[in-house]
């Protein structure tokens, strides 16, 4: 899969079907018995709001004088009436509150469950998923489309619901009053009902381009954010504002375009909407020329009838009116389920049990691994690391030092053979217990928002402040904290940048041994420290590392040759494999490594 940039639109993999209705409409979860009573509701006050035109009807046929002839009980049935309507204005009122509160809270119900299985699903992607696009577009489909998402259900989704049942239930009214009348609204709605159709379809393309645009925009902005002090100190300031304005008129042509569209369909479809009424009422007022009016129909139908066409018209043009919501939320749906379709590479297969009693012997067999198909990074790999030795791998940048190092822990599957564990495949183990017994340590170092203490905590949350203290101390980060003014309690930003690099080292080396790992991974763990501290930090190896099986990635000789084993990475294999008087000894790569 070729990977996304911030100035390229993502293709949709999914287009929205019912069965994606459905499915949103699922996440109602608990609040299912709420879905039903709004849904109720709806069709209640839609039942409601035609109840007036029929009590019109019963006025002007059972109440007003016919002929001059003042009928029997005209004051009580008039009150009768009157107070029926009034009742009824009221009720729908009163429905029309309930309704509002009850689809606010289903709304609300349906997007945090569907914000947390979004996010459950983008803890459990895997790296690749990451590799192949931007994080902001990534952002945007967890905020923005979800919380559109909420708006719509909020304050859009009871007016459609309730028009649509509107436009059926008076058109049945007219097909129940006057069968005739029924069928030509029908015949007459059709072709706007076709239009309509296709004009959403329309909408909804030009909704997804520009859905595109603006998520090219939040990437560029979340990743400049990142890159921050890059920018500032290459002064590219001027230039990415550039970009910035570019992909932002890039996003407003695109709504532009949605919006011209919208605007040429609201009076076309109003247009359409009218000339469908008078045709209606031309053929009505035909039929009552044509017909004895007595006979064909009598004139509280005609009027009811009327009143409904009103209110079908109406109907429809409150739909036509939020057919934009209608495609934003069909547009962020299908990006949504997108990512909740996508398969997780790296997932606890049907027989991964968990691994215990670790005692860390590390095998590759044959592994073959490529991040990009067809260019593998590393071919026919095979190595038996005992229980408890020290490794370390060297070799040029990019040789794929990393890339071994994360097959262990299984950030990627290998392509062919197998790293096993304990004689274990790590594929057979679930992800869980591999990730507690294997503790890596990365070569970019992050820290979340928050104190020292809590970073440290991390790989442990039950962990006492006691044994956060003991893990700092073994990894020589005590003195450092407790030179701070706030020590421990010290807050740093997700940047880290109110820590030194070697100091943010220290604390996510303390945060990796409280976590009690039985394989440890360090890739250039120790870079960015002192050798005052490394020399402290060499020293601690000796003590913590013991008893663990353990892979260094490091350039600094001293950290070297104290391994048991030195394994010098390069074309994609491992060239060499000893220890560091038997490498010198050989005057291979690691020699020439050393001598330079
Ligand atoms: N996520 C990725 N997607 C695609 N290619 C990758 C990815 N990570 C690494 N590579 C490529 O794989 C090769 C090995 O990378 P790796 O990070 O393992 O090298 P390394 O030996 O750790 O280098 P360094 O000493 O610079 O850290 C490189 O060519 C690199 O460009
Ligand atoms: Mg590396």
């Amino acid at each position: 899969m070729s990977r996304n940039l911030y100035f390229e639109d993502e293709l949709s993999k999914e287009k929205f079907n019912g069965f994606m209705l459905k499915r949103l409409i699922k996440y109602a979860g608990t609040y299912k018995s709420t879905y039903i009573k709004v849904m109720v509701m709806l069709i209640g006050t839609s039942f409601l709001s035609l109840i007036p035109a029929a009590i019109n009807m019963y006025i002007i046929e059972n109440i007003l004088p016919q002929n001059g002839v003042v009928k029997d009980n005209v004051l009580t049935q008039s009150i009768i009436m009157l107070s029926l309507w009034i009742s009824l204005s009221v009720g729908a009122q009163i429905a029309g509150y309930i309704t509002a509160k009850l689809s606010s809270k289903l709304g609300n119900a349906i997007v945090c469950n569907l914000r947390e299985d979004l996010f459950k699903k983008l803890m459990e992607l895997s790296f690749d998923y990451y590799d192949n696009r931007p994080t902001g577009k990534i952002l945007v489909r967890v905020t923005n489309y979800t919380d559109e998402i909420a708006g719509f259900f909020i304050n859009d989704m009871t007016r459609v619901v309730e028009n649509v049942f509107i436009m059926i239930i008076t058109i049945v009214c007219i097909l129940f009053i006057e069968p005739r009348m029924g069928i030509v609204t029908i015949v007459v709605s059709l072709p706007l009902g076709f239009l309509m159709w296709f004009i959403a379809k329309k909408l909804h393309e030009r909704v997804r381009n520009d859905r595109n645009k603006s998520s090219n925009r939040t990437a560029f902005v979340a990743e400049d954010i990142n890159g921050l002090e890059v920018i500032k100190a290459f002064n590219r300031e001027v230039l990415n504002d550039e970009i910035f304005v570019e992909l932002s008129d890039k996003y407003h042509k695109a709504f532009m375009q949605t919006t011209r569209y919208r605007e040429i369909f609201f009076p076309l479809s109003h247009g359409i909407i009218r000339i469908m009424c008078t045709v209606i009422l031309y053929v009505t007022a035909l039929f009552i020329t044509t017909h004895n009016v007595g006979a064909g129909i009598t004139l509280g139908a005609l009027v009811t009838i009327t009143t409904y066409m009103q209110r079908f018209s109406n109907a429809v043009f409150v739909v036509c009116q939020r057919l934009q919501s209608i495609t934003n939320i069909t547009a962020n749906v299908e990006r949504i389920f997108e990512v909740l379709d996508t398969p997780a590479k790296i997932y606890n297969s049907a027989n991964a049990e968990d691994i215990k009693d670790v005692k860390g012997e590390i095998k590759f067999n044959d592994v073959t691994f490529s991040y990009v198909d067809g260019i593998p990074v590393l071919e026919n790999v095979n190595l038996t690391v005992e229980p408890g030795q020290m490794i370390a791998l060297v070799g040029p940048t990019g040789a794929g030092k990393t890339t071994i190092v994360s097959l262990i822990s299984r950030f990627y599957d290998v392509d062919n053979g197998s790293v096993t564990i304990d004689g274990k495949d790590v594929r057979d183990i679930t992800i869980e217990s591999l990730r507690e017994n294997v503790g890596v340590m990365m070569q970019d170092t992050f820290l979340f928002r928050g104190t020292i203490m809590d970073n440290i905590r991390f790989s442990k949350p039950d962990a006492t402040d006691e044994e956060c203290i003991e893990a700092a101390k073994k990894v020589c980060a005590h003195d450092f904290i407790m030179n701070k003014a706030e020590g421990y309690n010290t807050v740093i930003s997700s940047q880290g940048s109110e820590l030194s690099a070697g100091e943010k080292q220290l604390v996510s080396f303390a945060r990796l041994i409280l976590g009690d790992p039985k394989v440890i991974i360090l890739d250039e763990a120790t870079s960015n420290i002192d050798s005052e501290t490394e020399k402290l930090v060499q020293e601690m190896f000796k003590t913590v590392l013991k008893g663990r099986t353990s892979f260094v990635i490091a350039h600094r000789l001293s950290t070297i040759r104290n391994a048991d084993r030195i394994l010098y990475i390069d074309h994609k294999s491992i060239l060499e494999d000893g220890s560091h008087e038997q490498l010198v000894k050989e005057q291979g790569y690691y020699y020439r490594l050393v001598n330079h």
